[in-house]
């Protein structure tokens, strides 16, 4: 990795549209959808959220509705917060014009686009990282699935025409993942007819594509109805995260799950421990200081193969190491270049999601700084502001200093020690899905 870059993207290609243009008719707030609270934030904001947790892309498009000061400024912060490029255009009367808006706007140099509803503000990031790897794997287009709960009839007026096999069904979420000139193709060419299609996926399927599926989340379900807007409060009143998706059987789904074991069944959790060092850059080479995620101007950066975030590469391993996942070699290293260069608070999202594709929910990461510079009590909360939303976990940071002793007594440099509770989520992997008919 690059000394001191400044923070990027992990998944250079990949590009994300986020359709946020609605009206919100069916919820009936009276304004955009994207612009309705949820536990104080915009549903955009939570959108955005949980797009720049996944880490996935290079580019994000936000397709808002027309003269939305409001919703203009959720983007205008993100944009600034220096994660991928983030720009927004306007939309159009229905979603396939506001995705094609947003396709517009997308460098034309990129493999793989994620087209997302913004109404589906908590999706977790293995959704998108499901969906991102099954188009890296080959498929021209790739869509997230659950089983359908409950029976479904077609009816003409008030009368029942028929009862499709429910066996067969999928509800359907996003992102939906396209190879990218297969999609644009796809829009480019699209009939009259096509103007109300629900989902990208359907444009695809009309010109003959195979569609895959991969894992759903119930977290990733639309915020359509106040019903809908109170289960997304209470999801994120809680102080632990849902139940994970069980799997389908269908899936193409490409995510290694750890070897389970009798404790994780009865969800016993596991602990992790990670350290990191890095020394001071040289005089001749100086380089901004990057720490827990925050960029600490007037002080004295270190030097490394990273930007140095000691604090943020610690939890990472502890994450790794709690869930028996490999290290930060193994997932960031030389082999990986997409993730060369790539920000504390993105490895972090990275590693959150690793982990839980490997079939575990994060209880909580602790990280003590130890180190002389820089004195960080005044930007804890920040600090632990930025890497729980990137872990999307509660992070806790504390510092100290070894009384002049060792190399960070000395001032060469900073060191990071981190731990990390986990523990198994959802249903056991070797234990088929029944049908509950
Ligand atoms: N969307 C959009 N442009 C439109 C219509 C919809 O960008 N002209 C987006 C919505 O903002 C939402 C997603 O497409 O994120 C899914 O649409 P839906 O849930 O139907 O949202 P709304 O159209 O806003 O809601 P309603 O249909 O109840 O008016
Ligand atoms: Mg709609």
């Amino acid at each position: 990795m690059p000394v001191n870059p400044a923070p990027q993207s992990v998944r250079a290609g990949v590009g994300v549209v986020v359709v946020a243009a609605g009206s919100g008719r069916r919820l009936g707030h009276g304004i955009p959808k994207a612009r309705v609270l949820c536990g104080g934030l915009t549903l955009l904001e939570h959108a955005l959220r949980a797009v720049l947790a996944a880490g996935i892309a290079e580019v994000v498009v936000v397709v808002l509705p027309p003269d939305d000061a409001v919703l203009a400024d959720v983007v205008a912060r993100a944009a600034a917060q220096g994660g991928p490029r983030i720009l927004a255009v306007t939309g159009g009367a229905s979603r396939t014009e506001s995705v094609r808006s947003g396709l517009e706007a997308l460098p034309s140099t990129l493999r793989t686009i994620l087209v997302h509803d913004a109404a589906r503000a908590l999706t977790p990031p293995g959704v998108f990282h499901r969906v991102a790897a099954g188009v890296a794997a080959g498929a021209a287009a790739v869509i997230p699935v659950l089983p359908v709960v409950d029976t479904v009839k077609m009816v003409e007026g008030d009368v029942v025409t028929r009862t499709p096999d429910r066996a067969a069904l999928r509800a359907v979420q996003t992102p939906q993942g396209f190879d990218a000139g297969a999609l644009l193709e796809a829009h480019a060419s699209a009939s009259a007819e096509h103007a109300a299609a629900t989902d990208d996926a359907m444009l695809m399927e009309a010109r003959g594509t195979a569609v895959h599926v991969v894992d759903g989340d119930p977290l990733a379900f639309k915020v359509t109805t106040a019903l809908d807007l109170t289960v997304a409060e209470a999801v994120l009143a809680r102080t632990t995260t849902a139940p994970r998706a069980p799997t389908d059987p269908t899936s193409t789904s490409t995510r290694t799950r750890s070897t389970m074991y009798p404790g994780d069944r009865l969800g016993l959790p596991r602990t992790g421990i990670g350290t990191d060092v890095h020394a001071y850059a040289p005089d001749d080479a100086p380089a901004p200081l990057w720490l827990a995620g925050l960029r600490w101007e007037g002080e004295r950066g270190l030097s490394g193969h990273s930007d140095g975030d000691v604090v943020a590469h610690a939890a990472c391993d502890a994450l790794f190491s709690a869930a028996g996942t490999g290290d930060l070699g193994v997932h960031f290293g030389t082999g990986r270049p997409e993730y060369a260069g790539a920000s504390g608070r993105t490895l972090l999202a990275a590693a959150a999601g690793i982990v839980r594709e490997a079939g575990f929910e994060i209880g909580s990461i602790s990280v003590q700084l130890i180190g002389n510079r820089p004195v960080f009590g005044p930007r804890r909360t920040e600090a632990e502001t930025a890497l729980s939303d990137a872990a999307q976990a509660p992070v806790s940071i504390s510092a100290t200093t070894t009384d002049g002793l060792g190399l960070t007594g000395r001032g060469e440099g900073v060191a990071a020690i981190a731990t990390a509770v986990v523990v198994a989520s959802g249903s056991d992997p070797g234990e088929p899905d029944r049908a509950d008919r």
